[in-house]
């Protein structure tokens, strides 16, 4: 709870949820986390987006610990895969998940990822077909991407919505966490700008999450960006970079 508040990180949900939350995985977390992202072996050039991308409050914040199997979602080239990776340890594992409409995108750099650090494996599915079994991880993250579920890359789905967010709730273990980062719509967008200006409303994924049967613990507001139009392209040059993202944390 200290750290929490050190940190500036919480919009409180339920005040029980955090106090349950306990100070002592909280601290560990951000310990964990700060070595993992001063690791010698850390690319200069991935450091270099700390400021901006924040991994220390946002996997505190999901209250990684070390040991834990943890699924990554669209883990892309794999820059949190890296932090994810050193966090939980040589105890822990990491799923590396891109769908493979995406191998375009990422060309060697998630197998190359996967392929240098030991306890990291790469899963190539698409979003509602995930590989690991029924509870078996301690925390799924969906960082910057469930609006890809409205996305269609040549025309083809990477996952319809309501089974991906099933599958999330399958493979996590009871108690598991499901941390969601994402880029803001505007309050009246439906979730078909995930596919055009690859935003969603936070109200969208909560609502997912919640027929899938996981419950939402608590929000936090430090990627708010109050100048940010929320109307315009995720990636467009005004504001790549520093759009406005929810991020919430849902309990299975
Ligand atoms: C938004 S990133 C998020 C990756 C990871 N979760 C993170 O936070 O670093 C999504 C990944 O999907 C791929 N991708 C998806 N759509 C893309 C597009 N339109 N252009 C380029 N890359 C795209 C890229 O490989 C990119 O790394």
């Amino acid at each position: 709870m200290y750290q929490l508040k050190k940190l500036g990180l919480v919009t409180a949900v339920s005040s029980a949820a955090i106090f349950a939350f306990s100070s002592v995985s909280a601290q560990s977390s951000a310990d964990l986390v700060a070595t993992a992202l001063n690791h010698s072996d850390r690319p200069a050039e991935e450091s270099a987006d700390d400021g901006r991308r924040m991994p220390l409050e946002v996997l505190s914040f999901a209250g990684i610990e070390a040991g834990m199997a943890v699924l990554e979602l669209e883990a892309g080239g794999g820059w949190y895969t890296e932090v994810l990776s050193r966090t939980v340890g040589g105890s822990g594992v990491v799923v590396m998940q891109n769908p493979p409409a995406f191998e375009g995108f990422t060309g060697d750099a998630d197998d190359d990822r996967a392929a240098s650090l030991p306890n990291v494996t790469l899963s190539t599915t698409n979003f509602d077909a995930l590989e690991p079994g029924d509870a078996s991880m301690d925390l799924v993250t969906w960082i910057l991407g469930p609006h890809e579920l409205w996305f269609m890359p040549g025309g083809e789905s990477l996952g319809d919505a309501g089974k991906s967010f099933e599958e999330i709730a399958r493979v996590l273990k009871p108690g598991g966490r499901f941390l969601a980062v994402d880029h803001h719509a505007t309050a009246d967008a439906g979730p078909e700008v995930g596919g055009s200006l690859h935003r969603i409303g936070e109200g969208v994924i909560t609502d997912y999450a919640e027929d899938a049967g996981l419950r939402l613990v608590r929000s936090s507001n430090m990627h708010i960006n109050p100048e940010d139009p929320m109307d315009n392209g995720a990636t467009d040059p005004s504001i790549r970079g520093k759009t406005s993202k929810f991020v919430l944390l849902f309990e299975k």
